[in-house]
């Protein structure tokens, strides 16, 4: 069942659990998801990228959500725009049906970002659409597609002030994850969570950069108040090197297996990483 993002991260946060957005933009990454959190019955959303925007149009990806999603368990899926930094995509998205938009200012100075993001949260809270929106920034790790500038951590008073001021639904934060996979030994400070989330009271904060980041440190991150984390790397790794391998050892291999391969690989990353943000649900 489609639902509107703010529901599920609210009743996420009161049970201590975490729900995974996965970045897909095709045929195969929605099928993938999909049939991976409707076998583990859990929550999921599935969010397409704006720098996707070539690769599917809102309006495809919204039908093909709605159609897979009424196949066999009945789960709660949100539709979601990921770092979106159009208002007019945010509009597009938001007439297709998506459930959920982030706006993304995280480039811009703090007053901008919370001008620009509440015009966000006065359009889409009009029409029912949830918002989340990003302050600090993370760094960019390998084999990512999606931006990545230095490392700013979140301010704790200032994730404070931007939630009262813009109204937000969901703050993405900034703790040491990285965008793609971790060229080291990840560096997530935990600590700055503490803060930010003892400042931001019920309001859900998101991991973004959940590619390759460890298990423990994500249980610690969800039990201080992160419930939704997005994945995306380690879906596009996953499928690259499974078609390479196959390709490596099989000449002869049709279009159509090469599809039900790339579907498969996406959907053991997308059960991989719900099982454990679930696992942890008090
Ligand atoms: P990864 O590519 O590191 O999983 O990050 C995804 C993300 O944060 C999308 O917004």
């Amino acid at each position: 069942m489609l639902k509107n993002l703010k529901s599920l991260l609210d009743e996420a946060k009161e049970n201590s659990y975490a729900i995974g957005s996965y970045s897909c933009y095709n045929y195969e990454t929605i099928r993938g998801a999909i049939e991976a959190i409707k076998k583990l019955k859990v929550p999921g959303i599935i969010a397409l990228g704006e720098n996707y925007l070539n690769n599917i149009n809102p309006e495809e990806f919204v039908d093909i959500v709605k159609s897979l999603e009424k196949i066999g368990e009945d789960v709660p899926i949100a539709i979601h725009l990921d770092h979106c930094k159009s208002i007019d995509h945010i509009v597009q998205a938001i007439q297709a049906g998506f459930t959920s938009v982030m706006y993304d200012g995280s480039d811009l100075d703090f007053v901008e970002n919370i001008m620009k993001t509440k015009k966000v949260v006065d359009i889409a809270h009009a029409a029912n659409v949830s918002v989340e929106a990003e302050l600090g920034s993370l760094a960019l790790g390998e084999f990512s597609n999606e931006e990545g500038a230095e490392q700013i951590y979140t301010d704790p008073e200032q994730a404070k002030q931007f939630i009262e001021e813009t109204g937000v639904d969901a703050l993405a934060v900034s703790i040491g994850t990285v965008h793609g996979m971790y060229k080291g030994v990840p560096k997530v400070n935990v600590n700055v969570l503490k803060k930010i989330n003892e400042k931001v009271g019920d309001t859900p904060l998101v991991l973004h950069g959940g590619s390759g980041t460890p298990e423990d440190v994500i249980k610690e991150c969800i039990k201080n108040g992160i419930t939704k984390i997005n994945v995306n790397t380690e879906i596009s790794v996953n499928v690259v090197n499974q078609i390479r391998d196959k390709l490596a050892k099989e000449e002869k291999y049709h279009f159509s297996k090469v599809s039900l391969l790339a579907k498969e690989a996406v959907k053991e990353v997308v059960l991989k990483y719900s099982q454990l943000f679930y696992s942890v649900r008090s």
